[in-house]
């Protein structure tokens, strides 16, 4: 019986996110037992070790797998992606913004600890990521790692994640009229940005050439923005216990969705076709891309 295209994705998904939870542990600062200190690295080692689906590590390490980078550093680049991640999960479930209690399976990290340690994590982790992907050890080219650095600062900031996450909060205390291009532009931003980001990095570790690069792109922004319907559709139709956070609050807190848009049906149907799209991109690597694009149905299928 020869593995389908979906089951050499899972083992080859959960053996990257093996190797990034040592790599994670070896990057991130060792516990300490200093008052203020102490909680700060525990609470940020809590936030980004031992959960997530590691789908932004994947990509960077996949990326870089096709395109001939040295796996050290695409590992590496991984791990800075999740703490980038991560930090924007931390930020995400304050008061302030979601106010969500419950984050991978676990107490948010403002519920374990309180919010000025969350707060205080999500930044350090923020860094952390910057810090890991500069080091000499990612890689050997200053110019390789600075065009990294820059990719995941142009999509972590204002023109980023952080904007996508200043128009979410916009659309939810009804401030901006909500069309189908003003979601589609929130999303990109919101979470397509760094996914994106994170494939472009693998390419920039291997020195993709402009076509596979551009080949790249366009898979990781069709898969990206396939991503968030499904986090949509996961809120409306997920199993909790499943998902490992709340479910069924978008609606109410009035949150700009395409499930809002389009319906159930029609919200899947558009993720099934951009996973289509996202697949079709990758035409110039053959069969070399077959886990990547395996990754983009796994993103509209996925129940957690
Ligand atoms: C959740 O991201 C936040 C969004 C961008 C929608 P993931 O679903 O990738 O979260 P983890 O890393 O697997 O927990
Ligand atoms: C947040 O989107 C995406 C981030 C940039 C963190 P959501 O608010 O929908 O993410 P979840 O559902 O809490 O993971
Ligand atoms: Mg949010
Ligand atoms: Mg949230
Ligand atoms: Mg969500």
């Amino acid at each position: 019986m020869t593995a389908t295209n979906a089951e050499r994705f899972a083992a080859a998904l959960s053996q990257t996110a093996e190797a990034i939870e040592k790599t994670l542990d070896a990057c991130l600062p060792p516990p300490v037992d200093i008052p203020g200190e102490g909680p700060l690295i525990a609470a940020m080692r809590y936030a980004v070790m031992g959960g997530g689906k590691r789908l932004r590590a994947f990509l960077a390490v996949e990326a870089g797998r096709i395109t001939g980078a040295p796996r050290h550093g695409t590992l590496r680049a991984g791990a800075a992606l999740e703490c980038l991640h991560a930090y924007s999960l931390v930020h995400d479930d304050l008061p302030a913004m979601d106010d969500d209690d419950l984050r991978r399976g676990k107490p948010t990290v403002h519920r374990a600890w309180d919010e000025a340690t969350a707060i205080l994590a999500g930044d350090a982790l923020q860094t952390e990521a910057f810090r890991i992907l500069a080091n000499e050890e990612t890689h050997g080219d200053a110019l390789v790692r600075a065009r990294c650095v820059l990719r995941l600062a142009e999509a972590s900031g204002a023109a980023g994640m952080v904007g996508g996450q200043a128009l979410d909060l916009a659309a939810e205390a009804g401030h901006a009229h909500q069309d189908a291009a003003a979601v589609k532009r929130l999303q990109a931003m919101k979470t397509g940005a760094l996914l994106q980001a994170s494939a472009e990095i693998g390419a920039l570790l291997g020195q993709a050439a402009r076509a596979h690069l551009e080949a790249i792109s366009t898979y990781a922004a069709a898969l990206g923005e396939a991503f968030q319907i499904a986090d949509d559709l996961l809120d409306v139709e997920g199993d909790e216990a499943e998902v490992g956070k709340r479910v069924g609050k978008d609606a109410g807190a009035g949150k700009a969705t395409f499930v809002d848009i389009l319906g159930l049906e029609g919200a899947k149907a558009r993720a099934r076709q951009l996973a289509d799209e996202a697949a079709a991109a990758l035409a110039p690597f053959g069969e070399d891309a077959a886990l990547l694009s395996a990754a983009a149905y796994f993103v509209v299928d996925r129940k957690s």
